[in-house]
């Protein structure tokens, strides 16, 4: 049992990480935002934020419609409501303890749900760095969004998500602060990798 923990402010590169760190290691992936995004999804049909966080089905997880500037606000506004965390807690805890080890990426993933994880990671990026990159992201998929749009989108997120009582976003003590604003994705998988090989591979 292995758990790296990436957290950060929203488009801070933090799935593309995930994602390759786990690759790298033989590690199962759980993009945690997606939990929020698909209750936020749900409350947009709707339903009430802790119903629909204490039904959360794994198909809801595979929507199409998740990564809609939309639906991250509605994941931002669940997100502050305690019961729904509370409600999606014991997930994230389970996969977190999974064998083969595993790489969670959120929010309040070191401080939170595995304040035990064996390597934290924070990453971050300045605001403009992460909204271009977004832009290009949700723009290249079609979606009609403007840069001053996601940009906006993006620190009201971040805002509401560092103010929030429960499970505030912010750095474990003990989590390595990865700024990304100076380097391309190459860079910055080489150095999270390096950061969990210190200790994986002692
Ligand atoms: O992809 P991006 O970084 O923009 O957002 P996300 O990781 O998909 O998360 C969407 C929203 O879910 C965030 O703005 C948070 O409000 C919430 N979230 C959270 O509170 N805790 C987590 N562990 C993950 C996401």
């Amino acid at each position: 049992m292995f758990t790296v923990a990436i957290d950060g402010p929203a488009a801070a590169g933090k799935g593309t990480l995930s994602k390759r760190v786990a690759a790298h290691f033989g590690f199962a992936h759980l993009d945690t935002g997606l939990i929020y995004r698909a209750t936020g999804a749900r409350v947009l049909g709707g339903e009430d934020p802790v119903a629909a966080a204490r039904t959360l089905r794994v198909e809801d997880l595979a929507r199409d419609d998740l990564r809609t500037t939309e639906v991250a606000q509605a994941a931002s506004k669940c997100a502050a409501i305690p019961e729904v965390r509370a409600a999606l807690v014991e997930f994230q805890c389970s996969f977190a303890r999974r064998e083969e080890g595993a790489v969670l990426d959120g929010r309040d993933i070191g401080t939170v749900i595995c304040p035990e994880a064996e390597v934290k990671l924070f990453v971050t990026a300045s605001d403009e760095i992460r909204a271009e990159r977004r832009y290009l992201e949700l723009s290249g998929k079609g979606q009609d969004v403007t840069r001053q749009g996601v940009l906006e989108d993006l620190r009201v997120r971040d805002q509401r998500d560092r103010e929030r009582e429960a499970a505030p976003l912010k750095p474990a003590e003990d989590a390595v602060l990865i700024d990304t604003s100076e380097m391309d994705i190459e860079a910055a998988v080489a150095v999270a990798i390096k950061a969990v090989a210190a200790v994986f591979e002692g």
